[in-house]
């Protein structure tokens, strides 16, 4: 069953019915300012980051599950019966429902009792505030007289004390009203110097910013007092709870229609100038009213939101494929490459499953989403791994996250999660490939952002790679420290008390339990590392690089290796971890997945064995799960593994994350039909038909789908913030498609169905854009290349001597 459509012309997703088994949602703004938009119009909004510069309230798992948001509510004057255009909150029956997600907006319409109001919600490129856009139409036969009222509640900034401090709380809520435009200034007379605001472009019939003036006692969001009355209160909030309201009233002719512009939005001040007149209490506003003299007129509205959507255009014209495969087409023009953007911003920090307050910006997340980000704006990926280096430790580990206001790491979690440091290669290595900017390699970057300690940039992968070396255990391989890629597999930490964190309560120190996946990732870093140490010229370096690889590789095939496939881990005690020894978790993916794709054991075909092993254990038709069998109770050595049912996230939950890294692994064993099926099984477009099953958004991966163990096998949860979006995007563009970027320039190494003729491609490269066309004329892998109609042997495209902008590629399969 589907809720909507996908409109691809558009480039939207279109909802058509309000009550989806779960809020479908998108992300409005892209740079600074950013929001949380659901179906219905529920989310939030914050400046930067979601936990400390929150700028509306938003309370997680609330029943209903979303309720909470950027709300409208239309009166009808005359019957006095009011409604929300929005279906929430007031849930009427709405005729012609309908919610489009693009590109950084959404627009919800819909009708009732023949009136209809259509609302677009965007965040203007380059500024920090929101614009709502709000069109009623009369579609009576007789004039209406309708009141129009507008909703949000603000939050006092930190969003975690917001929740918890309420002692302080409802004492400290401020705000001015002025000229009918609403100033939430909680804290700004002491050590704040931002505000928000929230303004409409009509004369007022009143507002209200208190919220128990404006829903009344004991009412909800669903019937406020003061829209069931038809009358603003025109409170001002003195502490309890802020909101900001305005009234407006509007009598619209039979088919006359009205355009309302609502701007909420952030502003700073400098310090000096915090207040006017100077020896005043009172904001100085100056700068918001600049912003809103243009934005409150629908024209200059209109101008902004052109601007976005030529903005998107132009990101997503990057790299456009046309292949035989709709659902490939719709998620890499459109959808995929979107959420990439989303997982650059936001990493793992707010979604409707990620509160904003729980978690930073993750070292190892943030550097893996460079992978499906880095063609966009590079720049930003620039100023990202710099800010990532920054955080990085002496000893050359890695905070596991930082806050993006502060931009330093968080102390609470810490390092030693012995995975992190190697991420970081990988992230400069996909901006290197992609950019050629070798200069990066020269900037002088602090280590735990201690001024003084700068060095450049190479020498902080250079310490990267000596992490691990300088922690091999027993058998030589990595140590696992507090945890590796997978988060709950946690070997050191030995929780036995309820609320303890599985990572970080450690009280073991950890000198025997080793990863094979980390050994994967130092194989395939180190290769990284070594490539760009020959680019630098350093020779030398790059063979005691290649040394260590070699060596790491014995290692894994004489410890790792299982008989029919890659052990996981040893444990504290030196035992296996997946292994057909084991009772339950016997075969884990991520190994299968990461050693392949890395070339572990791809010449002695161990790899095929290991990929022929995950295809017979643990791929389902949802996806492949995590391991089998599933963990049925909790094993204090293991950890955060087996503390979930049998089924779900870690415990044998189809964790999408790693289902990329075995397609990856398919096509460097030329598996073109067995890594698109593994693709299709997870792409959220191919799943839209059973969208009662998978529930989550079909235009973005989720984090996970239950697994076969799961009394819900195939439902999708945690969608949005997710590994998968950069790793997908990745595998599908530069492994089965095979437009790969590489040091030296684009390859072309298509491994695709063998029932596809081909496909097309443009991919803008180093400034360059080349028409790639794939032909088949046989049924293997084998490239041969033409470029501007001339043969060139192997599959590098040749850098355009003559300063061409233009590029026909060629390419035929054999
Ligand atoms: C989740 C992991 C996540 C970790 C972060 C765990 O509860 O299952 O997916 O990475 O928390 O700390
Ligand atoms: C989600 C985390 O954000 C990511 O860093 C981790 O690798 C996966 N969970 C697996 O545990």
């Amino acid at each position: 069953m589907k809720y909507g459509y996908f409109d691809d012309q558009n480039r939207e997703y279109v909802i058509t019915q309000p009550d989806t088994p779960l809020p479908w949602i998108n992300y409005l703004g892209c740079q600074a300012y950013f929001g949380i938009i659901s179906n219905t119009a529920g989310g939030y909004s914050f400046y930067r980051d979601a936990r400390l510069r929150r700028l509306t309230r938003y309370r997680y798992n609330n029943a209903p599950f979303d309720l909470g948001g950027r709300y409208i509510y239309l009166r009808d004057d005359t019957s006095g019966e009011f409604w929300s255009p929005s279906w929430q909150p007031t849930r009427h029956q709405l005729k012609n429902y309908s919610c489009r997600h693009g590109m950084g907006y959404s627009t919800i319409a819909s009708d009732y009792s023949g009136i209809e109001a259509s609302t677009r919600y965007f965040v203007p490129l380059d500024e920090n505030l929101e614009i709502w856009q709000l069109t009623v139409t009369n579609h009576r036969q007789s004039a209406a007289d309708l009141s129009i009222f507008s909703a949000i509640e603000f939050c006092l900034w930190d969003a975690q004390d917001d929740s918890t401090n309420f002692q302080r709380n409802f004492s400290i809520g401020e705000v001015e009203v002025e000229d009918g435009v609403i100033y939430h200034k909680t804290e700004y007379r002491e050590r704040r110097d931002h505000y928000a605001f929230f303004a409409c472009s009509e004369e007022l019939a009143g507002f209200d910013t208190q919220r128990d003036s404006f829903l009344g006692p004991y009412r909800g969001w669903d019937s406020p007092a003061a829209v069931a009355s038809g009358q603003s209160r025109n409170s001002v909030a003195h502490g309890w709870a802020p909101v900001g309201s305005h009234h407006v009233k509007l009598s619209l002719k039979p088919g006359e229609s009205r355009q309302i512009v609502f701007v909420l939005g952030y502003q700073e001040n400098p310090r000096e100038q915090k207040f006017d007149p100077p020896d005043s209490q009172i904001v100085n506003k100056k700068r918001a009213q600049r912003v809103l003299s243009r934005f409150l007129v629908p024209a200059q509205a209109d101008a902004a939101f052109a601007k976005l959507r030529d903005y998107w255009n132009e990101l997503l014209g990057l790299c456009q494929v046309d292949t035989p495969d709709v659902h490939t087409n719709r998620m890499v023009n459109i959808w995929n490459a979107y959420q990439c953007m989303a997982t650059f911003n936001m990493s793992r920090s707010a979604s409707f499953y990620e509160s904003g307050i729980g978690r930073g910006l993750g070292f190892r997340d943030s550097n893996q989403d460079l992978l499906g980000f880095v063609h966009m704006v590079p720049e930003r990926a620039r100023e990202r791994i710099l800010d990532l280096a920054a955080t990085q430790l002496p000893s050359g580990g890695a905070y596991h996250q930082y806050q993006p206001l502060t931009k330093r790491g968080n102390n609470d979690i810490g390092g030693g999660f012995n995975d992190d440091p190697h991420w970081l290669i990988i992230g400069v290595g996909a901006y290197l490939k992609e950019t050629g900017d070798w200069n990066i390699l020269d900037e002088a970057v602090p280590y735990d952002n201690a001024p003084g300690s700068e060095k450049p940039l190479y020498e902080h992968l250079q310490r990267s790679f000596s992490y691990t070396l300088d922690r091999l255990g027993p058998h030589g391989l990595p140590l696992i420290g507090r945890a590796d890629w997978n988060d709950c597999l946690n070997l050191n930490c030995f929780s036995d008390t309820p609320g303890q964190s599985f990572q970080t309560t450690t009280n073991k120190d950890g000198k025997v339990a080793e990863s094979i996946f980390i050994a994967g990732l130092f194989v395939l870093a180190g290769c990284e590392l070594a490539e760009i140490a020959q680019h630098r010229g350093v020779d030398r370096e790059a063979s005691g690089y290649l040394s260590e690889v070699g060596k790491m590789n014995k290692t894994i095939m004489q410890y790792g290796w299982d008989g029919e496939w890659f052990l996981r881990a040893y444990d504290d005690f030196g035992r296996k971890v997946g292994s057909k020894e084991n009772a339950e978790g016997r075969i884990f993916i991520e190994t299968q997945g990461f050693c392949t794709l890395a070339g572990v054991g791809l010449e002695e075909c161990y790899a095929r064995q290991a990929l022929e092993s995950t295809r017979k254990h643990l791929a389902t038709k949802h996806g492949i799960v995590l391991q089998q069998p599933a963990y049925s109770k909790y094993y204090l050595e293991l950890g955060e593994i087996s503390s979930y049912p049998p089924g779900y996230k870690e415990n044998a939950g189809i964790f999408c994350h790693n289902n990329p890294w075995v397609i990856i692994g398919e096509t460097r064993v030329g598996n073109g039909d067995a890594a698109h099926d593994y693709y299709t099984r997870i792409n959220p477009s191919a799943r839209e038909e059973i969208s009662d099953l998978h529930r989550c958004e079909p235009y973005v991966y989720a984090q996970m789908i239950a697994g076969r163990d799961a009394p819900t096998h195939g439902e999708a949860k945690n969608s949005w913030l997710t590994g998968t979006a950069a790793w997908n995007y990745y595998a599908i563009t530069q492994w089965i498609l095979g437009i790969r970027t590489s040091y030296d320039g684009l390859v072309i190494a298509p491994v695709i169905p063998k029932s596809w003729p081909g496909f097309h491609a443009t991919r803008k490269f180093r400034g360059v854009i080349y028409n790639i066309s794939v032909e088949r004329a046989g049924a293997g892998n084998q490239v041969s290349l033409e470029v501007d109609g001339a043969a060139v042997a192997g599959n590098l495209v040749p850098v355009p001597i003559h300063g061409a902008k233009v590029v026909n590629v060629k390419a035929t399969l054999r």
